[in-house]
């Protein structure tokens, strides 16, 4: 596949993904949502912001590990529905600014509504763009986060030294994000696989690897969520059930990955 065409795939899942946020109060979305929620570690941030809350696809909590001060400027690289941007906003306060950048027209349309509706208009924006051609200039961010994206891109090496680019001198970063060490063929294959985090994601000596060659500093995961196989089966979501295998097969083929899949807290810097 080119980038262009997983940017489309993905792009594609995550409209989907919110239309069935926002239209379909099924229980099997209301569940996944509220599985991924649980699994992302927020606290009471939440129920302050209850719209992006529930159009929210973290595996994380970036602003849990990040000592984000007034004034800042803070960007959020695939801000979705914009939950991460809000708790940006409400830390830097009317002197900081947040900047969200997504591809998909129909997040950003939910992160502009939700700014709006929480009176953040004077210090918050979400700008269309990829993160792997960041539009912000060099060297005029604070922190940069990220919650469940990097692993999507196809090309991290490009995010990463995006990132670097973005970064003021001294600036840091904290992102979560999903990371594979294993995982068997057939679930590498699944179609909905990539969209759902799990087989575009890379190893954490990869993932760090890849943020060191930049030239950024102190890299290191603070944090590791393992994922349980029940976790790992929440995040394919119902792809599992198409399986024309049995269950018990499916089950026994996850139970293999136990402990090879896991939300890592990543931090760093840009030297001074
Ligand atoms: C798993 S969701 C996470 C959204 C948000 N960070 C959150 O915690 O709810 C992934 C988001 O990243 C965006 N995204 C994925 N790949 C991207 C890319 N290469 N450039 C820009 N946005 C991207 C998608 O449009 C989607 O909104």
């Amino acid at each position: 596949m080119t980038e262009e065409t997983v940017h489309d795939t993905v792009s594609a899942a995550y409209a989907s993904a919110l239309e069935r946020t926002k239209g379909d109060s099924s229980k099997d979305t209301a569940s996944l949502v509220e599985g991924l929620a649980l699994l992302a570690g927020y606290a009471d941030e939440r129920q302050r912001h209850t719209e992006a809350a529930a159009s929210s696809f973290g595996c994380g909590n970036p602003l849990a590990f990040a000592e984000v001060a007034e004034g800042d400027t803070v960007l959020d690289l695939g801000s979705g529905a914009g939950l991460d941007l809000l708790l940006a906003a409400e830390k830097v306060g009317p002197t900081g600014r947040g900047i969200g950048i997504d591809m998909t027209s129909a997040m950003i349309d939910e992160a502009r509504a939700n700014i709006e509706h929480a009176g953040f208009s004077d210090r918050a924006e979400v700008l269309k763009g990829l993160i792997e051609e960041l539009p912000v200039e060099n060297g005029t961010v604070d922190w940069g986060i990220s919650n469940c994206v990097i692993n999507l891109s196809p090309n991290k090496e490009r995010v990463f030294s995006e990132l670097f680019r973005v970064l003021a001198r001294g600036g840091r970063f904290a992102i979560s994000d999903i990371i594979v060490e294993r995982l068997p063929g057939w679930a590498r294959l699944l179609p909905d696989a990539y969209a759902a985090c799990v087989s575009g994601a890379i190893s954490e000596e990869r993932y760090l690897a890849g943020l060191r060659a930049t030239g950024l500093e102190e890299v290191e995961v603070t944090n590791r969520l393992v994922y349980t196989v029940e976790q790992i089966e929440t995040l394919l979501g119902d792809q599992l059930e198409r399986l024309p295998v049995p269950r018990m097969l499916v089950r026994s083929g996850l139970r293999s990955v136990a402990g090879q899949v896991w939300s890592a807290r990543i931090r760093g810097r840009r030297p001074r």
